[in-house]
């Protein structure tokens, strides 16, 4: 049986993971009505990794028999004036995020409960490969997305990103 605080506290995360998606569609959005097809793509793309993320801790925790409850998803609320302001929202939300997991895992810690801490090793990879991707977007962007000719190449880069399920699988 899962400690209460651990257990509530993933039980949150699986709205932050929505909410992740949520955010990622409406960056998805803002691209394709600016004709950043490419860009869009990698945030549609983004988006369902995150609904994976969610699916995750949802079966996580049925599978140790707990009663999940799922809360309303916040509107997506950052406001987008240049091409940049997406990939600098996406760094600070990952950041965020990855400090979610960190407090999870203490909660486990402190409750020594070893099993969640092994669940959540997954997600502290995850989050340390989203913070670089993230990172990586901004100083390409910052490179060469000022210059028409660069941008239209590095969308078109974004473009062949696929989706593929998370290396994590649950029953
Ligand atoms: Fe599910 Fe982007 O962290």
């Amino acid at each position: 049986m899962l400690n209460e605080k651990v257990s509530s506290l993933l039980n949150d995360q699986i709205n932050k993971e929505m909410y992740s998606a949520y955010l990622y569609l409406d960056f998805a959005n803002y691209y394709k009505n600016k004709g950043l097809d490419g860009y869009a793509n990698w945030y549609e793309i983004q988006a369902k990794e995150e609904m994976d993320h969610a699916m995750l801790f949802m079966k996580y925790l049925q599978n140790n028999d707990y009663e999940v409850t799922l809360e309303a998803i916040a509107k997506p609320d950052k406001v987008l004036n240049d091409f940049g302001d997406a990939l600098h929202a996406s760094l600070e939300h990952e950041r965020y995020v990855t400090s979610l997991i960190y407090r999870i895992y203490e909660a486990a810690s402190e409750a020594k409960d070893y099993r969640t801490m092994q669940f959540l090793d997954w997600f502290i990879d995850e989050q340390g490969e989203e913070e670089k991707n993230a990172t990586d977007m901004i100083t390409k962007y910052e490179l060469f997305g000022k210059d028409p000719k660069s941008l239209y190449m590095l969308d078109n880069e974004y473009k062949s990103r696929t989706y593929s399920a998370p290396s994590l699988t649950l029953d």
